[in-house]
């Protein structure tokens, strides 16, 4: 089936782009286009060319489906396209509505007219993906926009309403109402006032200081994006528009676009793009799952996870009612909320009226028959079995029938919850991260008998919660936390082996990581890990593990909240002041276990950090707690700091090749082996990760 209707109306070629949802110029399209022009230009009744969208856009640009494939590059190109329409007698005029994005907008801007619907979104995103423009929008946007406009797109991405672009060269008009019949009239009257074929790689870029201009602005990009290579070529693309001739300026757009494709961030960016899309997706859950409705939600307790995740619901428009057990922390639970809410309007984030409009969606209470009705309810009390228990059975009373039994757990068995209930195929957990009303993820943790419809509608909420939900599978820690954990561990014995908590951090700071674990524990609480470690020894009594850690909280130095941990702060201050008390508590400790301390390198630092977390990984992936790869990156990325240009710890591994991670991890244990409470078995590598190293495989094919 052609992805472009041709008609004629009168002697005006009518080709109509259609690939939904936006049509992406795919292969198939790019094709449709081609043979469209072919056959108006052959027919000689035709005198005119409108080239438009179906549907719900002109063209969103290229077709992402084709990432990666081969027919991203297959003939024809954009570049055929401009070519016939160069070579063309017969004016071509582009009818503009709704979306004109990326290459859908160099499409546009390749044709000798432009007419416009009212309020079509018009950009340059490429750089959202690390890549630029590579169809000649870095040449021919600057010719027909005010250069600092044109640039600053190019550079940033954003959209801009057509509406505002009405005083430059950009459109050649603007059509109220029926947008086809005033494309055709256009065409007509180009025809009759033999207005010639004008092309905008003739016209001049208008911009007499652009070196200063230029100067000052590379120094911003680099400044504003230190990590990723994409804004600054988008900058140096653009650039090349006032140095060069247009076809000059094309071969500079095209080697800087193929620099950025070939670079590990822009290949993070795609990753993340396709991982974030992969990750609504559930093999045996699909799309059309039907789902239950969510008017109104409960929170029980309303501690640091209960405020944030009510916040959630009120962000959204959804009523919800936070119960907690004594008046006093319902106060201030409620007191933080409002605070926040109020911080958010001193910034400009919300309007002023909506602080009231939102605490007006929270109601307060401290008993269940008020929240017996809500469509789902989630529970944020204590990490203690036992606390759950009682919450667990008492909703299990007075929820509902239909109701969804959500649990915030980080670490405790889900199955073992759904079971306290007489409906476990309602019980999921939903693990936010702190805080809950800011950070994007949301792990979803799928119990043995969560029925589909409410793993479906789960998701579906965090969608309308403005979160990224990714499935997990029951075990201690799930996906993120899990993995988390043998990374806290390998800190742990790095500094026990000679490194100090403000080099580690350091050197996983420098390599991108928002925060190192020591400086993330401070802030976090160390008391948190110390609670689950405790846990721990008892369940693994034979089980090796760093013991730092432990004298850190034994002293009550649980981070910012008691003025020290690994390190001390000024009072409410955040800086972290490394503390020689800290390091002679390391040298004797060190004495204790017999280990002459060594120096660790930057990249032994984070190798060993990276690789924990692979590891554990690739196992969580084996044993099917994570459907694939990318839900493991898409967890570290929104979760935990993970940087953005490196794409998540899995997509790393893949980059540094699997092959390649066995030996460092072979290494590793080597290490461990031959020193006092080292671990070599955490460094047993897992079977997954051997196989596709033999095999010479990626996790993410
Ligand atoms: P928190 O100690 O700040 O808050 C717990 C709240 O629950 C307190 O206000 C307490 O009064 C209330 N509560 C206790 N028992 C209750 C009961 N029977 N009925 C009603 N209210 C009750 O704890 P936090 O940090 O908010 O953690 C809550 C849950 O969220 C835990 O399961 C924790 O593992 C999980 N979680 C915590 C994260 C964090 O960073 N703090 C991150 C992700 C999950």
């Amino acid at each position: 089936m052609t992805q472009a209707h041709y008609e004629t109306q009168g002697d005006v070629a009518v080709i109509t782009m259609d690939n939904p949802p936006v049509n992406g110029l795919g292969h198939g399209l790019r094709k449709g286009i081609v043979e469209g022009l072919r056959r108006a230009l052959a027919d000689d009744s035709v005198k005119a060319i409108v080239l438009t969208g179906k549907g719900k856009a002109f063209s969103g640009g290229a077709d992402i489906r084709e990432f990666n494939t081969p027919a991203m590059s297959a003939q024809p190109g954009l570049n055929t396209v401009f070519e016939m329409i160069e070579n063309s007698t017969k004016p071509v005029v582009a009818a503009i509505h709704s979306v004109a994005m990326g290459g859908g907008l160099e499409l546009a801007l390749g044709c000798h007219f432009r007419v416009c619907a009212p309020g079509a979104q018009i950009a340059l995103p490429e750089v959202k993906l690390g890549l630029l423009p590579g169809g000649g929008g870095t040449q021919r946007l600057p010719r027909v926009l005010p250069f600092e406009l044109a640039l600053n797109m190019v550079v940033q991405g954003f959209a801009v309403p057509s509406d505002k672009l009405k005083d430059y060269k950009i459109f050649d008009a603007f059509i109220e109402g029926d947008l086809m019949a005033g494309a055709v009239d256009f065409a007509r009257k180009v025809v009759a006032e033999k207005r010639g074929l004008p092309l905008v790689r003739n016209l001049k870029v208008d911009y007499p200081d652009a070196e200063g201009y230029l100067a000052v602005a590379r120094a911003a990009v680099k400044a504003a994006s230190p990590r990723l290579p994409a804004p600054l070529n988008c900058l140096e693309a653009v650039a090349a528009s006032t140095e060069l001739p247009f076809d000059q300026g094309l071969k500079r757009e095209w080697q800087l676009f193929i620099e950025l494709m070939e670079s590990p961030e822009s290949r993070a960016l795609r990753h993340i793009f396709f991982g974030e899309r992969a990750a609504a997706k559930i093999p045996d859950v699909p799309a059309d799952t039907p789902t239950r409705e969510i008017r109104s939600a409960a929170v029980i307790g309303a501690g640091t996870m209960g405020g944030g995740i009510a916040m959630n619901f009120a962000n959204a428009g959804i009523p919800v009612t936070v119960l907690e057990m004594k008046q006093e922390a319902l106060d201030k639970g409620i007191g933080i909320i409002r605070k926040n809410y109020e911080n958010s309007a001193k910034r400009g984030r919300i309007k002023p009226e909506d602080v009231e409009k939102r605490m007006g969606l929270i109601t307060p209470t401290l008993s269940y028959d008020d929240i017996g009705n809500a469509d789902i309810v989630v529970e944020a009390v204590f990490e203690d079995m036992a606390v759950k228990e009682t919450v667990f059975r008492k909703l299990d009373e007075v929820m509902k029938q239909g109701a969804i039994l959500a649990s915030n757990t980080s670490t405790l068995d889900v199955d073992q919850i759904a079971a306290l209930t007489k409906r476990p195929q309602d019980v999921i957990g939903t693990h936010f991260f702190s805080p809950a009303n800011v950070m994007r993820l949301l792990e979803i943790v799928r119990g043995a008998k969560t029925g589909k419809d409410v793993l479906a509608t789960t998701m579906k909420l965090a969608g309308k919660i403005r979160k990224l939900g990714v499935v997990a599978g029951v075990c201690d820690g799930f996906i993120g936390n899990r993995m988390i954990n043998q990374y806290s561990r390998q800190a742990g014995y790095m500094i026990e082996e000679g490194a100090t908590p403000q080099q580690v951090d350091r050197a996983i700071e420098k390599w991108g990581f928002a925060m190192g674990p020591f400086r993330m524990g401070d802030l976090a609480g160390n008391d948190v890990g110390w609670y689950i470690r405790k846990r721990h020894y008892a369940e693994h009594p034979d089980a090796k593990f760093p013991r730092f850690a432990d004298k850190i909280c034994e002293l009550g130095r649980f981070g910012q909240k008691t003025g020290a941990g690994y390190y001390k702060y000024e009072a409410g201050k955040r800086d972290a002041i490394p503390d020689p008390l800290v390091e002679e508590m390391l040298v004797r400790h060190r004495a204790e276990l017999g280990i002459t301390p060594r120096k660790l390198s930057d990249d032994e630092i984070v190798h060993r950090l990276l690789f924990a977390l692979v590891n554990e990984g690739a196992q969580i992936l084996e044993e099917g707690i994570a459907l694939r790869a990318s839900d493991i990156d898409m967890i570290y990325l929104t979760g935990y700091g993970f940087p953005m240009h490196r794409g998540g710890p899995m997509l790393y591994a893949d980059m540094y090749g699997l092959y390649n991670v066995v030996n460092r991890i072979e290494d590793f244990a080597a290490r461990a082996a031959k020193t006092p409470n080292g671990d070599a078995d955490c460094w047993k590598p897992a079977p997954l990760l051997l196989q596709l190293a033999a095999e010479g495989k990626p996790f993410n094919a």
